[in-house]
């Protein structure tokens, strides 16, 4: 990949009134496109999942109901009443904030190694006439174990390891929850079982404010590749869009609550009845944004493709090859649309 500039050292330089055109994006004249929520409370908003619920011996059945048309007919919904508790979320926020304000040098440290996807740099896989995205981005992996790759892990702030590592594992622990109630709705008796010892990254991304901000996009429309994410805002500035119906529709999130979405690899596994959703970020251009994505996907040893069970009805849509191949794959083209859904297309 080619070195792209810090986007945040670009927008705290003071002669950074017009933006450099590599970040202009001319299909976001068509400002129609854009469904404002607030004008129907209520109505363009994603569904609402209750996770104390899912389990709950008179309310169980409902919830996984609403689960499953969430999964269905959105690909995204608000997880509320998750038992993670709030001094882990908030640690952790700290410390994704604090790492950001280190200077430039220091985070350079970890900078991305030439051939990894890990560490601290721009979004993945640039060519010459690309366009940029406005986002510096911190990708490690956290599950399993044995694959984190340490020496990209910050030791500043002190704190930051610990932190990351409760997150994670409470991130593992709702994403369990719900991957169980996912394979039960879709009446896969196995399907936790492919999730045990799970693929796991966390993305932190980071968006300066940006002076042209109607102009440019914090994350190019993409879906996610992997299984769930899981996604935590940062602060209360909003700027994750969703599109559905041709429309995109700006994701208010609950006090508290986090977004989830189905990945590309779940819509395989269900031959399509669950839907991974293109969404991008948008930015501000008073204030800076941060969000944490966790990705949970199957173990490396599991496929991916149609499960048996999905397929007594109807023909397979996708392509049957192994994780690592997937990932191969995944890493050999920006993720970009639904691209590498379609590239599984049979
Ligand atoms: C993402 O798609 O990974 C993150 C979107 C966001 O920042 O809200
Ligand atoms: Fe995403």
């Amino acid at each position: 990949s080619l070195p792209v500039p810090n986007v945040q050292s670009l927008a705290a330089s003071k002669n950074c009134t017009e933006i450099p055109e590599k970040y202009i994006r001319p299909e976001l004249n068509d400002s129609s496109l854009v469904l404002n929520g607030a004008d129907e409370p209520g109505q363009g908003d994603i569904p609402i999942i209750d996770l104390s619920r899912l389990h709950h011996p008179r309310h169980s059945e409902d919830e996984m109901l609403k689960l499953s048309l969430a999964c269905e007919h959105w690909g995204f919904f608000q997880l509320i009443n998750h038992g993670v508790p709030n001094e882990v979320i908030e640690k952790m926020k700290v410390m994704v904030g604090e790492f950001f304000k280190l200077p430039l040098e220091e985070k350079k440290a970890y900078e991305r190694p030439p051939g990894s996807v890990e560490g601290y740099g721009q979004a993945f896989f640039v060519s010459q006439d690309q366009k940029l995205d406005w986002v510096d981005i911190y990708f490690l992996s956290t599950n399993p174990a044995h694959g984190r790759n340490l020496k990209l892990w910050p030791t500043n702030p002190p704190t930051f390891k610990e932190a990351l590592e409760q997150y994670s594992l409470e991130m593992r622990k709702v994403s369990h929850v719900l991957l169980d109630s996912i394979g039960k709705t879709l009446k896969i008796d196995e399907f936790i079982s492919l999730f045990e010892d799970c693929l796991q990254s966390v993305t932190m991304n980071y968006y300066p404010p940006c002076p042209q901000a109607s102009k440019v996009l914090g994350l190019t429309p993409h879906s996610d590749s992997e299984g769930l994410t899981i996604l935590l805002q940062v602060s209360e500035v909003q700027g994750l869009q969703i599109k559905k119906n041709g429309v995109w529709l700006p994701v208010k999130p609950l006090p508290g609550a986090f977004i989830v979405n189905i990945g590309d690899i779940i819509e395989i596994m269900s031959n399509g009845k669950y839907k991974s959703i293109e969404h991008r970020a948008m930015v501000n251009t008073e204030q800076e944004r941060m969000s944490i994505a966790t990705f949970l996907g199957p173990g490396l040893d599991a496929k991916v493709g149609p499960l048996p069970e999905t397929l007594e009805k109807s023909e397979p849509y996708y392509k049957t090859i192994s994780h690592h191949e997937y990932i191969r794959m995944l890493f050999s083209a920006k993720l970009e649309g639904k691209n590498l859904l379609d590239r599984m297309k049979l």
